[in-house]
């Protein structure tokens, strides 16, 4: 068996900012279902945040995201991303991040919803896939061993101390029991539960499940971000930077709606606000195939050409509108998970030697609703911290032993799933988990519905039990690897619904038209989903308020 001091699993921004962390000297590992590259963040569009101009302040910062997290963010990790913010963006551009620059040459910076400072740093709109390739290279220059294409199944934990994980070579189909002194899971979010989504097809949350299995709790699920625009028919992401620009929402009747709902803030209130005026106005019959309009034609081509150019490629490609020329369909779209992993603000977990970071995990900076450009700066800010906690850590552990029991127990399930020889295909399941949580827990929620897609989930998970795949073989077994996404899939789906059901209140995403009012006094706390043979059991933990106390 091999053995890491650090294993990180997950090669996105918080992950591989985890390994360059990590202390010189410490044999540190990444593991990745997919090529670095090639993981999610690489996707992020529209900016960070960091209060980085002098007449911007990390206080002010720390107020927006605490009062647009719906007052549910924990305050002391809230401080410390945006006070360590500024350092990290700089050393970003320093390791030869590209950002956009403003007339004076400095980093340029757009405002972005619920932010009252433009201090979303950028680079175009391809700010992610920016910020990934620079953190590869660093990942390359320090010589991080890469598992690459690999899938992890579960992590080894004896007496609440993680020891390592169980994965899959997914190109040789073979089974390893890697032992870690530490291990950091920055596994990214579980967008593909629901049946459309921003996220891509790899954002199946595995590493949230198998925390939730191997006993760490999972905080605040019912929490789901529906980002304003997001293409028509596809769901891909239209950035928040367009409305930033000076974008417009527009219904059919050519009304700049948001002047009815937030005539101050505009196009640039927050996101779960937003989501919801978008939504009603399509309920009332004032949308386009379910759709607004966001229009950018004002701004004019040069504009567009320069700060927007990936989104106007992607509406002409797929909904063949080109932005300079006509306003282009954009609906509400699962984007991200609030929730996950339960952390401090040094990434620990309740199991020792287990970190995680970055949207995996609930540190928890966003509460009920993130601010745009938070989640990037989040996967940094705290991706370094989990490094560098981790490296403290590894230097007590001497050695690490592990029992079969758990490789064991892993290698029987595979077998299993690859000999059973009927039952059900995976496909259908997968279609009705993610079409349940669509219809039932959307942007609009109450109790009946939410019932409804529990019962589906609960359906589910039983048909699950009984799935066959027709792929058998060893070798790059993409069927094997969706069956076992599944199985997190249906985990994370119980965790949101149950949590969603209980919290009888509205609160940033979580919207209940049975309880329509935000209520303190019963519901600032969070939300902790235990895993247990009957399913998700919840308990509740109070929300730390450093400076900035609660208000409507
Ligand atoms: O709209 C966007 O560019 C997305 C940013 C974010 O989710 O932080």
């Amino acid at each position: 068996m091999r053995v890491h001091d650090i294993l990180i699993v997950g090669a996105g921004l918080a992950g591989m900012r985890a390994a360059v962390a990590a202390a010189p000297g410490l044999d540190v590992a990444i593991i990745s279902k997919v090529h670095p590259v090639r993981s999610h963040s690489v996707a992020a569009q529209g900016g960070i945040n960091a209060a980085i101009h002098p007449n911007d302040s990390w206080e002010a910062h720390a107020f927006d995201t605490a009062k647009g997290s719906g007052y549910l963010g924990d305050q002391d990790a809230i401080e410390v991303m945006c006070q360590e913010g500024p350092a990290d963006i700089l050393e970003l551009e320093r390791l030869g991040a590209i950002f956009s620059r403003n007339g004076q040459g400095q980093i340029a910076q757009r405002p972005f919803g619920g932010a009252g400072y433009p201090r979303t740093c950028y680079a175009a709109d391809r700010t992610g896939h920016s910020l990934l390739h620079v953190m590869y290279e660093q990942l390359m220059k320090k010589g991080v061993f890469v598992y690459e294409e690999w899938y992890v199944l579960s992590l080894i934990v004896e007496d609440k101390v993680c020891k390592g994980v169980i994965a899959m070579d997914v190109l040789r189909g073979e089974l390893h029991a890697i032992g870690a002194k530490a291990v950091i899971f920055a596994t990214g979010g579980y967008g593909r539960v629901y049946s459309s989504s921003t996220n891509a097809v790899i954002n199946t949350g595995d590493g949230m499940s198998m925390a939730y299995r191997a006993g760490a709790p999972l905080m605040d699920m019912e929490f789901v971000q529906f980002h304003p625009t997001t293409l028509r028919e596809t769901g891909i992401l239209i950035t928040e930077g367009a409305r930033g620009e000076g974008g417009y929402l527009l219904n059919t009747l050519g009304e700049r709606f948001m002047n009815r709902y937030d005539p101050q803030r505009m196009e640039l209130a927050t996101r779960d606000f937003v989501s919801r005026c978008e939504q009603q106005e399509v309920d009332e019959g004032r949308g386009v195939d379910g759709c607004v309009l966001l229009d950018l034609r004002h701004l004019g081509k040069k504009k567009i050409l320069e700060r927007l150019p990936q989104i106007r490629e992607l509406a002409i490609s797929f909904v063949g509108v080109d932005p300079i020329e006509s306003p282009v369909p954009v609906r509400p779209g699962a984007h991200y998970s609030m929730g996950g992993i339960r952390t401090n603000a040094w990434c620990e977990t309740e199991l020792a030697g287990f970190y995680a970071a970055g949207e995996c995990a609930c540190v928890s900076v966003h509460g009920a609703n993130r601010l745009g450009g938070n989640s990037l700066l989040e996967t940094i800010v705290f991706g370094r911290r989990a490094g560098v906690r981790a490296s403290e850590h590894v230097r007590r552990v001497k050695t690490v032993e592990i029992a079969s029991a758990p490789f064991l127990a892993e290698q029987k399930k595979v077998e299993r799933l690859l000999k059973r020889k009927n039952g059900e295909r995976i496909g259908p399941l997968r279609e009705e988990l993610g079409a349940a949580m669509t219809e039932h827990l959307g942007i609009f929620r109450a109790r009946e519905r939410m019932e409804k897609a529990l019962q589906k989930i609960q359906e589910v998970r039983q048909r699950y039990e009984n799935i066959h795949l027709e792929d058998r073989g060893k070798i790059f077994n993409t069927e094997l690897i969706n069956a076992l996404e599944l199985g997190s899939l249906i985990d994370l789906a119980e965790t949101i619904v149950v949590g969603a059901i209980n919290r009888e209140e509205s609160r940033g995403s979580h919207y209940r038209k049975d309880f329509p009012q935000r209520n303190d006094a019963g519901w600032l706390r969070h939300t902790l989903a235990y895993c247990t043979e009957s399913g998700p059991h919840l308990e509740y933990a109070p929300v730390k308020i450093t400076r900035f106390p609660p208000t409507q």
